[in-house]
């Protein structure tokens, strides 16, 4: 009895304690210690005094949440967005974008030290604009309330703006519920000259379409894959491409960001002669690829967007480009020595094992690998490492003032 009681008040005393967070960890949480075990505080920063509520105790690690800002980090700044102390969506607005940017190459030069990949990364490529750049949102509806997930929880958070999303698509945002939806997600895109594609996820009937079509420029709106109004498509340009996406096809959602992305994947393939581009979505960077290359393969799983990359090829008269529309794993006899560079852009759960070592044993000279997840990126990478050498590693702020980077890795057979 008495060692319970004072295992409780220990608890409770500690759990009044004060807190000192003294770095990030890599999904943007604060770090602090009580009792010498680890605790993970969302939404603090280095510098901060916290009190704070516990919210989890595993056997090695503690998670909680801010309670009272007892001493405000230096590091601090004004956040613009009135949602971000509970908000799921940026987890680094508190900050400076200087900090932010130092941050993720911190973040990643970390994540390579600790798989023993000996490569430092000194880049970051800056965001031009660091608010109003996605060109894509997916809002949550529930009971009627329409915005994002609380953090770390499937509980709804109202939004009536998000400062991060194109300003366009904010107008818009306020008038989502004259659709009169109850349950269910809307996705709203959003291209270079403010069209937008509107995707409705729900069961419920949509209503006042005739409103959004006189109020807003819409060129499409569609539920559950059927188009009620107009296209299912955007056409976007970047750089002088233009690109045809399907409303179910994936596209970056940072404009800026994927100009550059693309002028470096023409630089990159400046002297290569056959290329294969796995994942190649609607052929952004496929059509990307440098014009001296004489011989172009793009593989995509999704068969509408492998149709968009064939009307992508003729709209921008590209003809030594090929697509075929399969699984990378079924199409792994087509990656051999006869293409001297691969472009390999996986969604967030990497390159297939078998691709990577067919990769190594038709020893093709030149690997570009783009990533939006660092940890399945060195995963990957502690494949190659025996075989190939890291010749460039750039990051890219392509998601501002969230916790996820872009990654570019140049590697070249050893
Ligand atoms: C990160 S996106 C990159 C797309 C394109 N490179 C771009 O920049 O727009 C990854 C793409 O891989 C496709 N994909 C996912 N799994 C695949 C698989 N097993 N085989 C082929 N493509 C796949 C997705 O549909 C998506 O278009």
């Amino acid at each position: 009895m008495q060692f319970f009681l004072f295992k409780y008040i220990n608890l409770l005393y500690n759990y009044f304690m004060e807190i000192e967070i003294v770095k990030f960890d890599n999904l943007g949480r604060g770090i602090g210690y009580l009792n010498n075990k680890i605790i993970f505080i969302p939404k603090s920063v280095p510098g901060d005094f916290l009190e704070i509520d516990l919210v989890k105790e595993k056997k090695n690690y503690l998670e909680g949440k801010i309670k009272k800002i007892i001493k405000p980090s230096k590091l601090r700044k004004e956040v613009l967005c009135p949602y971000f102390n509970t908000c799921g969506g940026c987890d680094l607005l508190h900050i400076s974008l200087t900090e932010e940017l130092e941050y993720k190459l911190h973040k990643i030069n970390d994540i390579l030290k600790k798989n023993n990949i000996n490569y430092e990364v000194k880049e970051i490529i800056k965001n031009s604009n660091e608010y109003y750049y996605r060109n894509k949102i997916t809002l949550k509806i529930i009971n009627k309330k329409i915005g994002y997930y609380e953090s770390n929880t499937h509980n709804l958070l109202e939004i009536n703006k998000c400062i991060i999303s194109k300003k366009y698509i904010n107008e818009i945002i306020k008038d989502l519920n004259k659709f009169n939806i109850i349950n269910g997600e809307a996705i709203i895109r959003c291209n270079h000259k403010d069209e937008m594609l509107i995707v409705i996820n729900s069961l419920d009937k949509l209503t006042n379409i005739d409103y959004f079509i006189n109020n807003y420029n819409i060129v499409g709106i569609i539920q559950n894959n059927k188009c009620l109004y107009g296209d299912n498509y955007l056409i976007h340009k970047i750089n002088d491409n233009l690109f045809k996406i399907s409303y179910d096809a994936f596209f970056q959602v940072n404009d800026f960001i994927s100009s550059i992305l693309f002028q470096l994947i023409n630089k990159y393939t400046e002297y290569s002669f056959n290329v294969l581009d796995l994942y190649c979505g609607v052929g952004s960077l496929t059509l990307s690829i440098n014009e001296n290359v004489q011989n172009i393969l793009g593989v995509e799983i999704v068969e509408n967007a492998i149709k968009d990359a064939n009307i992508n090829k003729n709209l921008n008269q590209k003809e030594k480009v090929t697509f075929i529309c399969d699984d990378t794993k079924n199409i792994i006899d087509k990656i051999t020595s006869f293409y001297d560079t691969i472009i390999l852009d996986p969604p967030r759960s990497g390159v297939d094992e078998q691709v990577l070592n067919k990769i190594i044993s038709e020893k093709l000279r030149k690997i570009i690998y783009i990533s939006c997840d660092p940890f399945t990126l060195v995963r990957d990478l502690k494949i190659l490492n025996n075989y190939y050498e890291i010749k460039d590693f750039k990051l890219l702020d392509m998601f501002t003032w969230t916790h996820h980077v872009e990654s570019l890795v140049i590697l070249e057979l050893k």
